[in-house]
């Protein structure tokens, strides 16, 4: 097949590399493109220098190349409507509408619509002042949560026990947006998190495996939150059923929900969980792949992927059956730049990347990177690669990708060490 794929990110380069491995497993060869890409998709995909978030763009882009298929990586082009725009010019695509994609655009929405469709989550409220926000810190007490309304990346939501710092992390949303701030205060989610990717048409609904995120910047979740700096799966402690829980009391209703309001979702609903002492509890939803997570998860998928975007995006995912997946474990740690996340620096050379591949088990797959002038492989973001280690169990695959971390130059980088960690030495607890 001929398939574009929307984005520049590691997430995109892990769909890139899912779908151009088919062929190796006996699969399909698929002729695939990527608008804009990155240098590392640029190894499997031709490269187009396409605004990802310009819809008229990306489906002029698709038209031109005839493609049976396009699949929007990230937020913003959803939230943008770039999905609905290949659409309209009759091309298949794997994504939700921007109506859709609300679910993650807007914090408020997505509560709104687990209200009705009864799924478990936070408490929460949703303020447009100062005042408000202060009453519902004292309604749920410390530790406090609070969340920017729009998108931000990963960067919205402060958590912490100091109640002038969430009313000043509110005070900024608000004046930030103006007239239209909201932001969300939350009950307090104890336990740990999950991430589960729910593959949808819009009315069947089919999870891949779960896999745990770590966000905040450092070891021992020290310093503030990031785009993720690491992620893993299977997550042998999780409670047996959990999956099956997930998309009966979650996944399932909220499609339902959405099919109702004549918003109909299809594309990956990401539930992200906390598994707390009153049961799973929903975090947040998102309209796409989470990154790292997938970059680990589909190391393990065994049936193509192809197949399964496809079969989403058609609206006959019913005819696919269950996923299959590998036994192997998967840990992908993410190499970020100096700086990152608060002023993350670019332009550095980034080296090591055909050693660290060279090892067994160990591929790596590019976010912030760019070709300089002459060609040399360069930094341009704070997520710069996530290197993707596999082996028979969390040790291995854990130490597979820490030797491939080993491989990689890029000057002032930093990387959490201890992805997994808890994990492999069985201390992860759900209480
Ligand atoms: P979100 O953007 O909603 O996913 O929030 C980012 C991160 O903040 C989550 O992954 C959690 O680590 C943390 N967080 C969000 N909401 C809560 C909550 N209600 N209780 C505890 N931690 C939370
Ligand atoms: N892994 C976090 C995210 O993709 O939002």
């Amino acid at each position: 097949m001929k398939i574009l794929v929307v984005g520049t990110g590691a997430r995109e380069h892990a769909i890139v590399h899912a779908l151009a491995s088919e062929a190796a497993a006996g699969g399909d060869a698929h002729d695939l493109h990527a608008a804009p890409g990155n240098p590392g998709m640029g190894r499997q995909a031709t490269l187009h220098a396409v605004d990802a978030n310009d819809g008229a763009a990306v489906a002029g882009l698709a038209r031109e190349l005839g493609v049976d298929l396009v699949v929007v990586g990230p937020e913003a082009p959803l939230v943008a409507g770039v999905a609905d725009a290949v659409r309209e010019a009759g091309i298949w695509c794997f994504g939700p509408s921007a109506e859709a994609a609300q679910l993650e655009g807007s914090k408020a929405f997505a509560k709104d619509v687990m209200a009705a469709a009864g799924v478990p989550t936070a408490m929460a409220h949703v303020c447009t002042t100062e005042q408000e926000v202060a009453d519902a810190l004292d309604a749920f007490g410390a530790p406090y949560v609070v969340k920017d309304d729009g998108l931000a990346a990963g960067k919205g939501v402060v958590v912490t026990p100091d109640r002038d710092a969430a009313l000043e992390h509110a005070r900024a949303a608000l004046a930030a947006r103006g007239a239209e701030g909201r932001v969300v205060v939350e009950e307090f989610l104890d336990g740990p998190e999950v991430s589960l990717f729910c593959i949808s048409d819009g009315a069947a609904v089919v999870p891949m495996v779960p896999a745990q995120d770590f966000k905040r910047v450092g070891d021992d979740d020290a310093g503030p939150n990031t785009g993720g700096m690491g992620a893993y799966t299977p997550l042998d402690w999780a409670p047996p059923g959990l999956v099956d829980e997930v998309v009966a009391r979650v996944a399932q209703p909220t499609i339902e929900e959405m099919a109702r309001r004549g918003t109909p979702f299809s594309g990956v609903l990401y539930v992200g969980l906390a598994l707390t002492s009153r049961g799973p509890r929903v975090v947040e939803f998102n309209a796409r792949f989470g990154d790292p997570e997938i970059q680990a998860v589909l190391a393990r998928l065994r049936t193509p992927l192809s197949r399964v975007v496809v079969a989403a995006a058609r609206g006959d995912l019913g005819s696919l059956g269950p996923l299959r997946w590998s036994d192997d474990a998967v840990v992908n740690v993410v190499v970020a730049s100096e700086g990152y996340p608060a002023s993350p620096r670019t332009g550095d050379p980034v080296t090591g990347i055909a050693e660290a591949e060279a090892l067994d088990g160990v591929h790596v797959l590019h976010a912030g990177t760019a070709r300089s002038d002459d060609g040399t492989l360069v930094s341009a973001g704070g997520r710069v690669l996530s290197v993707v280690g596999r082996g028979a169990d969390l040790a291995a695959a854990r130490a597979a990708s820490y030797a491939g971390v080993a491989k990689i130059g890029l000057q002032g980088s930093h990387h959490r060490s201890d992805i997994a960690l808890k994990a492999e030495r069985d201390e992860v607890r759900v209480p």
